[in-house]
């Protein structure tokens, strides 16, 4: 039995700055930044939600992955780390070694969790849904999709949440 509320205070807290999202796909493993998601209950399943572009590499290798992994640094650690895997991509280079983060197994899923932050959400993909951007208020249409990028909605099952004091 997950125990959603595990880390949440520190989730919460640290996601507005970055959390790092993990995914292994047929091409290999990628990490990048992402700000907004969703802990929440849907089909009485523990659930996390994110939102990814179409343009981004993470994309791709979530086409055929089955999992990712959510990494959260201590609240306000990482900066550097969140920069680069927010800003270059996966398709450029392993941003891993770039970032000088380290990949370590989970203890449920295929997609590994990241050594330096103290906690790590699995996550097994489920479901995902494209946005009606027809349905998206104007004014954000316009701040947030000039470019008809729209979000894809990942929804991962929360199959084990690890916090670790000493990361
Ligand atoms: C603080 C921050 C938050 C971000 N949040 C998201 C997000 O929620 N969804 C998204 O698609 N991109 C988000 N990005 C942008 C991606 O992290 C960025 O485009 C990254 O380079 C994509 O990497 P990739 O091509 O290796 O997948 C964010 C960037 C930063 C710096």
């Amino acid at each position: 039995m997950i125990e959603l509320y595990k880390g949440s205070e520190h989730f919460f807290k640290q996601l507005p700055k970055g959390v790092f999202m993990t995914v292994k796909g047929e091409q290999g493993v990628n990490t990048m930044t992402i700000a907004w998601g969703h802990l929440g209950i849907i089909w009485n399943k523990p659930v996390f939600i994110a939102y990814v572009r179409y343009s981004r590499y993470t994309y791709s290798l979530l086409k055929t992955a089955k999992c990712f992994t959510i990494n959260v640094p201590k609240i306000g650690d990482l900066n550097e780390a969140l920069k680069i895997a927010g800003t270059q991509s996966g398709r450029d280079g392993d941003k891993f070694h770039v970032a000088q983060l380290t990949v370590m197994p989970s203890q449920t899923v295929e997609t590994p969790v990241i050594k330096e932050c103290p906690l790590n959400y699995e996550c097994k993909l489920l479901y995902r849904q494209t946005q009606e951007p027809s349905l998206i208020p104007q004014s954000i249409q316009t701040k947030h999709y000039p470019n008809d990028d729209t979000h894809i909605m990942f929804f991962g099952e929360i199959t084990h949440i690890s916090e670790n004091d000493n990361a």
